[in-house]
């Protein structure tokens, strides 16, 4: 292979064979290509695009760098694999692999850390004292066989070609490129061994993909790609405009998950945390039908939703949940692990200074707040405070006075001096119309289906 000839083709727009393609993922992957060519050639994907043959052949090639998983001997239903784009307030694995788990569909999912203002499950799961995400795939292919699904971490082990072309896509302004993300995110969903894969790709300013026509060219690649592969899959669009559920922070979101999980008669007394947002729950439901439907288990998306109503309202997957928990070193109860969450030391409430209806929030600057809170990481090697965060005590739709609290920050020990600082910025986040103005709010936040 000669790599400069690689990058002058690519460079003049000229189609790479499949040959070609797998040989220069090869030399990235062994190192045997520097940088700096991986470099140039990914400047040169980025401005000429790959057709769809390349994208899938680049995704096989990056899947085929590293160890693939085998969940064909899983006794039961074939595996589903989920994976959301990222987002703000993005807890919606905590809640949907339960319900598919419950259903008797076995899901090992993997999950990253959050960098930047989208939030990442695996620091959301380590929120929980005791918790283990680094099993190995054999031990959670254990866990997967007692508690019907399993949450860790991504293995180094998978798709190593994404390790190193992220790492040079991220200082070199080639993230933003629809071929590289899809061949990034479906060589490592494809490594790990689902038989069909459910994908929430997320739209808005909280959102990587900002627009919905940019949403729906990024789930039109990943599913062609998906299935090209022979792997059955499914993409929801759904809107990141504002952010998902109430809370933003790792502990606020898995106390959230859970109680969107449990059942009416054994959630918590406390006021603070007793509200469920019928826009994330929709959107879990949505997001566990289709793999139900790609499993066979339901013939339509309607009565699988409706059978994912029925596990979320008998507790099924609230059970489920507590055995994932239990068995991966947390504590043993779902009642337990709410105990053990850490709390903030500090809150502060926003207030609203106007009176109105709200319309929107903000998701981007909710997210980066947060992140400047201690919920979030700049870099990779940033520590995370579990307990930050930020909560939203209305979402849109909702109609607000004067004085009003519109959201309440979880601050770290000795964050106070900030506060007033932060709460400025959440508030601004808001918009709040004046109620004459009242606005029609979407009932959903479901944009598109592609399958
Ligand atoms: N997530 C990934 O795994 N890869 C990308 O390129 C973008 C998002």
């Amino acid at each position: 292979m000669n790599a400069v000839e690689i990058i002058a083709r690519k460079r003049d727009g000229v189609e790479l064979t499949t040959e070609e393609i797998y040989s220069f993922v090869a030399g990235i992957t062994t190192g045997e290509i520097p940088d700096y060519q991986a470099s140039a050639w990914l400047m040169a994907v980025y401005f000429k695009g790959l057709s769809h043959r390349e994208t899938l052949d680049l995704t096989l090639a990056m899947r085929d760098s590293g160890e693939t998983i085998d969940l064909s001997d899983l006794p039961g239903l074939p595996a589903v694999d989920k994976h959301s784009t990222g987002g703000v307030g993005d807890k919606t694995t905590l809640v949907v692999v339960p319900l598919l788990a419950a259903a008797g569909v076995p899901v090992l999912k993997m999950s990253g850390r959050g960098l930047g203002y989208s939030g990442g499950t695996v620091d959301k799961l380590e929120s929980i004292p005791g918790f283990r995400t680094d099993l190995s795939v054999a031990e959670a292919k254990g866990v997967l066989a007692d508690a019907g699904a399993a949450l860790i971490g991504q293995s180094a082990e998978l798709a190593p070609a994404d390790k190193a072309l992220y790492a040079l896509r991220d200082v070199t302004a080639t993230v933003e490129c629809i071929p590289l993300i899809v061949a990034s995110i479906m060589s490592k969903k494809l490594a790990a061994g689902g038989r069909s894969i459910v994908l929430d790709v997320k739209c808005g300013s909280g959102a990587f993909m900002k627009t919905p026509e940019s949403a729906r060219a990024l789930a039109r690649e990943l599913v062609r790609v998906g299935n090209g592969a022979g792997v059955p899959t499914y993409a929801v669009i759904s809107s990141m405009e504002a952010p998902l559920g109430f809370m933003i922070g790792n502990a606020l979101e898995v106390r959230e998950a859970i109680e969107t999980l449990l059942p009416d008669d054994e959630l918590p007394g406390s006021e603070c945390y007793f509200r469920r947002d019928p826009l994330f729950t929709d959107l879990c439901l949505t997001l566990a039908a289709h793999g139900l439907v790609a499993n066979g288990v339901a013939s339509s998306e309607s009565k699988a939703k409706d059978l994912c109503f029925q596990i979320l309202q008998s507790g099924a997957g609230a059970r489920k949940l507590e055995k994932i928990i239990a068995a991966q070193g947390g504590p043993l109860t779902l009642s337990a692990t709410l105990d053990a969450l850490p709390v903030a030391s500090e809150t502060f409430d926003v207030l609203s200074d106007v009176a109105g209806f709200v319309t929107g929030i903000n998701a981007e600057t909710i997210g980066r707040v947060a992140t400047e809170m201690g919920a979030g990481r700049f870099r990779k090697s940033d520590t995370i405070d579990p307990a930050a965060g930020i909560e939203l005590l209305v979402k849109p739709g909702k109609s607000v006075q004067i004085g009003d609290g519109i959201a309440r920050l979880h601050l770290k020990a000795g964050g106070g001096p900030g506060a007033a600082a932060f709460a400025a910025r959440v508030g601004a986040a808001f918009t709040i119309a004046p109620v004459a103005q009242h606005v029609a709010m979407p009932r959903s936040l479901i944009i598109a289906t592609i399958s």
